[in-house]
């Protein structure tokens, strides 16, 4: 169970998704993102309608694969899954995970950094769910530049983001409510106050407009918003 932030700090260190993080992700996942399930559902479902035989299926942040345990049963069996993420101990869950479930799909899991390194090739579908808002900012270009190159033509990115609201009220309000969510969950005024320092200067989120954007701009030619729940935003763009 993730409490991770449950006892009160002298100091605040930057979030990182090391070995403790890596062993209550998915719990911290479950209960700190609204629709978490019923997302992780629709890129599934959406995944399956653009994935193409003889293609690669890559997820960018993969952390511990619950997607593509997730979508293994939708899509066609010759369709590899490639999943990329900068923390060992993230991919080493992910491991473990795949083999527990009997996992036999063609696969890759690279531990890499995306604003380091970056290479999407023959991509019928491309996810990034919660984690381009983790990539340094000025590296969101390139980043996304060469996710549009790499995915075919009639292909999908399925991108998944926290946001900004170009509003200040709505801005406030929305932060507050998902502040209410969190503790819905079980988490404690201490705990959401803590993780929100400690991700102040890892987590920049853009604009919901800003994203949509980079997307048009990188190649891709048509984005449509696909959910959304306050400060969460899943956008679907197609090349
Ligand atoms: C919020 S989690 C993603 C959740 C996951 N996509 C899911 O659906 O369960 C963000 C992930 O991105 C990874 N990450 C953060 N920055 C990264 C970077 N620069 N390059 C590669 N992976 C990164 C983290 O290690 C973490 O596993």
């Amino acid at each position: 169970m993730d409490a991770l932030f449950r006892e009160k700090r002298q100091k605040i260190d930057d979030f990182d998704f090391g070995k403790n993080t890596a062993e209550v992700f998915d719990d911290m996942l479950d209960r700190s993102v609204p629709f978490y399930a019923e997302v992780q559902r629709m890129i599934g479902e959406m995944a399956a309608d653009f994935a193409v035989p003889g293609t690669n299926l890559y997820d960018l942040g993969c952390s511990t694969c619950t997607t593509f345990l997730q979508i293994d049963k939708l899509l066609p069996p010759d369709v590899t899954f490639i999943g990329v993420d900068s923390s060992a101990p993230m991919l080493d869950k992910a491991r473990a995970k795949l083999a527990q479930a009997g996992f036999t799909r063609q696969h890759d899991l690279v531990c890499s950094d995306l604003n380091e390194n970056m290479s999407v090739t023959n991509a019928s579908v491309v996810i990034l769910n919660l984690t381009l808002q983790f990539v340094r900012p000025l590296k969101r270009t390139p980043v996304m530049r060469e996710i549009a190159k790499g995915v075919r033509e009639g292909g999908c990115l399925l991108l998944v983001e926290k946001v900004l609201s170009p509003n200040s009220t709505a801005n406030r309000l929305f932060i507050k409510y998902y502040y209410e969510f969190k503790k819905r969950q079980g988490y404690s005024e201490l705990e959401i106050a803590q993780k929100r320092e400690a991700l102040e200067n890892v987590l920049i989120p853009y604009h919901a407009d800003e994203n949509r954007q980079l997307m048009l701009d990188s190649g891709f030619s048509a984005c449509d918003v696909f959910f959304r729940w306050y400060n969460f935003c899943g956008f679907i763009a197609i090349k």
